[in-house]
């Protein structure tokens, strides 16, 4: 029986914590694909941004809370009025919107960031609750770097925010210090402490400098907390925070002694980590759990043989509860579109008909050339073609010279705000020469940060995968590009993210 008691509230922070990580920026059509995804998985509550940020995010974040009709849509926001204001002004069309407030508790944070005594930030904290309150009945309260902050003060400021009618009280590990057993031991302090706890739910947030995030949740949770913050493939600041895949399986998995439970239909997972992956163009570990490309692959011939005879000897969860589809049919030229829209819907991605139509149509192009088509082939031509959609820039058309005995050359047609320009240049390589090119078309120069080239299925007909990261300003940005000719991929990468970027700039240019 699973009673209401015993239910956790999953609080995704993926599109605030996890978007602010290096090379995971997304732009708001990116974010508002991610967030739909974020319902279709059940997530309870969805971090949208911080508005205050920047005019992008204020627009994104009120473009979330338009659309989400199920998930609770939260904006993150200081204790000041005018934060507290902005974010109710991004957030106030949702169907359930909560105003997410916080403030450094820790005496490090107050002696060297906020330069405020601890009645003042008591104060601070009060009247920050005590606003937002004004605004809205769905208040949640974090006090940041809770983990280092004295408890006895702690218990206070939780004490008084839910005076002021906080119903949620996060207690955040900001930097990822805590061990389980001590940070279990904290909620449990704050459970025997505070006079009025009851009154709230009680949240954790947990970061994984240290490796344990994940386990540092689950004892506050154990320890009675009833809210855990955390990221699809636990993306977040630095080593990330606690992965939301972990924490939910987790609790699925070892329902018999941790004795709670999710909303999360758990086989959204695995399709929501693709998403993620493909959107941001980072991939996720293959050993990581849950999600990673090993998470169920059995090597050792002992296993495998014990796995032909029962499941259960080395399987504790099957993949199919997680959404790893069963088999990886291979498809062909001669599939047509209704086994596409099977396969697309089996591997979890809900696509409008027109963009069902780009796939198909894509698929045929590539099916030609390529003997056998598999899954991955199909998650790249999505990312391509439906997710990463030329925007500024199109490239049209790449030949490149190159080898031991010649100046590497590159010549590019490209589309550039629908005028066609062509051009050619060298390079040390035949990749530096394609940058060259590109770079000489769009008079850009940014810092490339990171080139990496992957096949995404096996064989040499393989489609070339590339993942380009650019600096911009502040912000490092992704570009995905796939085809059979890594170069051509390499271009496309390129030009994607620099139309990224363009999205970017057009965001903060409106700040
Ligand atoms: O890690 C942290 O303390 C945070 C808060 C803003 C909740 O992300
Ligand atoms: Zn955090």
């Amino acid at each position: 029986m699973k009673s209401e008691r015993d239910r956790v509230y999953i609080f995704d922070t993926t599109l605030r914590d996890g978007e602010q990580a290096p090379g995971f920026s997304m732009n708001p059509t990116e974010k508002l694909r991610f967030a739909k995804q974020l319902e279709r998985l059940g997530v309870d509550i969805i971090e949208a941004g911080f508005p205050i940020a920047s005019e992008g995010d204020f627009e994104s974040v009120r473009q979330i809370a338009g659309e989400i009709t199920k998930s609770q849509v939260a904006g993150l926001c200081r204790t000041s009025l005018g934060d507290i204001d902005r974010a109710w002004d991004a957030i106030k069309g949702a169907a359930i919107p909560r105003i997410h407030t916080f403030i450094s508790t820790s005496d490090i944070h107050l002696n060297h960031m906020l330069k405020m005594t601890r009645a003042q930030v008591l104060k601070e904290a009060r009247a920050g609750v005590k606003h937002a309150r004004s605004l809205t009945e769905n208040v949640e309260f974090s006090a940041q770097d809770a983990t280092r902050t004295d408890r006895k003060y702690l218990a206070e400021i939780v004490e008084a925010v839910i005076d002021e009618g906080a119903v949620t009280v996060n207690i955040p590990d900001t930097v990822g210090y805590a061990m389980p057993e001590e940070f279990g031991e904290l909620i449990a302090y704050l459970f025997d402490t505070v006079g009025n706890i009851h009154k709230a739910v009680i949240s954790v947030h947990t970061h994984d400098d240290l490796g344990v995030a994940v386990a540092t949740s689950l004892a506050g949770l154990k320890a009675g907390a009833r809210q855990v913050e955390c990221a699809v493939n636990g993306i977040g600041e630095r080593a990330g925070n606690a992965s939301l895949e972990e924490v939910v399986m987790a609790l699925e998995t070892r329902r018999d002694i941790l004795g709670l439970h999710t909303n999360i239909k758990t086989k959204h997972i695995y399709p929501t980590s693709r998403l993620l992956a493909e959107i941001t163009g980072v991939e996720v570990q293959p050993n990581k759990a849950i999600v990673g490309a090993n998470a169920f692959a059995h090597e050792s011939g002992i296993h495998q043989d014990g796995l032909i005879k029962e499941k259960t000897t080395y399987e504790i969860m099957t993949p199919e509860r997680v959404g790893v589809s069963e088999t990886n049919i291979v498809l062909g030229k001669h599939s047509g579109r209704a086994a596409i829209r099977d396969r697309l819907k089996k591997m979890g991605f809900d696509l409008a008909k027109e963009e069902v139509d780009t796939v198909f149509k894509r698929f045929k192009e590539l099916a030609d050339i390529k003997k056998e088509m598999f899954d991955e082939d199909i998650e790249a031509i999505i990312a391509e073609d439906v997710f990463r959609r030329a925007e500024k820039y199109k490239l049209l058309y790449l030949s490149v010279v190159s080898g031991n005995a010649a100046i590497p050359t590159a010549t590019v047609k490209m589309e550039i705000d629908g005028e066609v320009a062509q051009e050619a240049y060298f390079g040390v390589g035949p990749v530096d020469a394609t940058f060259a090119t590109i770079r000489k078309m769009t008079d850009t120069n940014h810092r490339l940060v990171k080139y990496q080239v992957h096949a995404v299925t096996e064989g040499t007909d393989a489609q070339g995968v590339v993942t380009v990261q650019l600096r911009h300003k502040e912000r490092i940005v992704s570009g995905r590009g796939s085809d059979p000719d890594v170069l051509v991929a390499t271009a496309k990468a390129y030009i994607n993210a620099l139309n990224r970027i363009e999205s970017f700039q057009m965001r903060d240019d409106k700040k």
